[in-house]
């Protein structure tokens, strides 16, 4: 059986410290709680306005931090080229625009394929073992991911997280399970996140098969206000690792 890893996504840790242009709260130091709480990794989002995580966040974990990064990244030149000197264990591309709130939706690894193309090789040269993309669960998509040479892809969980009802929920839980059932028989591993919390993850770690990792962040971010990081992480924790995937 698959054990799924958690790792912690702390943007907001940032968001909250720029918010008074402080230097607290810390992100290190919220990793490493979040690691002491069962984190199997730190994901980071160095966007290119830099509205939470900045460079010397970035630099901050590479040198104190004995865990696998998610260096999360659009395919603009001046960051990957950062990403490259960082180099972690994982680097996921997804799309960024300025005015978004969060990232809204997947990659479209079709219409990118020029530049994917490029940058793929690019991080995989700097000695990444694994480069992901952040895509919608499109059989069409993951295809392409394959085809570009995309070691992982991950699932861009918005869609489940927004569902109306159960019932749609179900539905669109189906299209999880087949997209990573594509995924696996391309040879991609399988990420998962975005909005996945504390009420909805159960039936999704239930519902999709070869699900190797997921990046969860503003649900803990949010509930360790009232619990504390290490205590957020460790519920979190308890939920990925019983809530695999069921044969029906
Ligand atoms: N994965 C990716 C690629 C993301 O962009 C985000 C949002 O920052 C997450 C996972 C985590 O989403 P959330 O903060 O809603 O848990």
């Amino acid at each position: 059986m698959l054990i799924t890893n958690l790792l912690v996504n702390i943007d907001h840790v940032a968001t909250l410290r720029n918010a008074r242009r402080e230097l607290f709260p810390d992100p290190l130091r919220a990793a490493k709680e979040c690691l002491a709480g069962g984190a199997k990794g730190i994901v980071f989002h160095l966007r290119e306005d830099r509205r939470h995580i900045t460079d010397s966040d970035v630099f901050n974990f590479k040198q104190e931090l004995d865990t696998k990064l998610d260096f999360e990244l659009s395919t603009a030149d001046e960051i990957v080229a950062i990403c490259c000197k960082i180099s972690p264990q994982l680097a996921t591309l997804v799309p960024e625009r300025r005015e978004e709130v969060t990232t809204e939706g997947g990659l479209d690894a079709i219409k990118s394929a020029d530049r994917l193309k490029i940058v793929i090789p690019r991080l995989l040269d700097a000695g990444i073992p694994e480069v992901a993309l952040f895509l919608d669960p499109d059989l069409d998509q993951i295809d392409e991911a394959a085809r570009l040479g995309a070691t992982t892809i991950e699932l861009h969980t918005g869609d489940y997280a927004n569902a109306s009802s159960e019932s749609e929920a179900r539905a669109i839980l189906n299209r999880f399970a087949a997209a990573a059932t594509r995924a696996h028989a391309n040879g991609l591993a399988v990420h998962a996140g975005h909005g996945l919390d504390y009420a909805n993850y159960s039936a999704f770690g239930k519902s999709v098969p070869h699900l190797s990792e997921v990046s969860i962040g503003f649900a803990i971010v949010a509930r360790s206000i009232f619990v504390g990081m290490r205590s957020a992480v460790a519920e979190m924790n308890h939920l990925v690792t019983t809530s695999t995937y069921e044969r029906s």
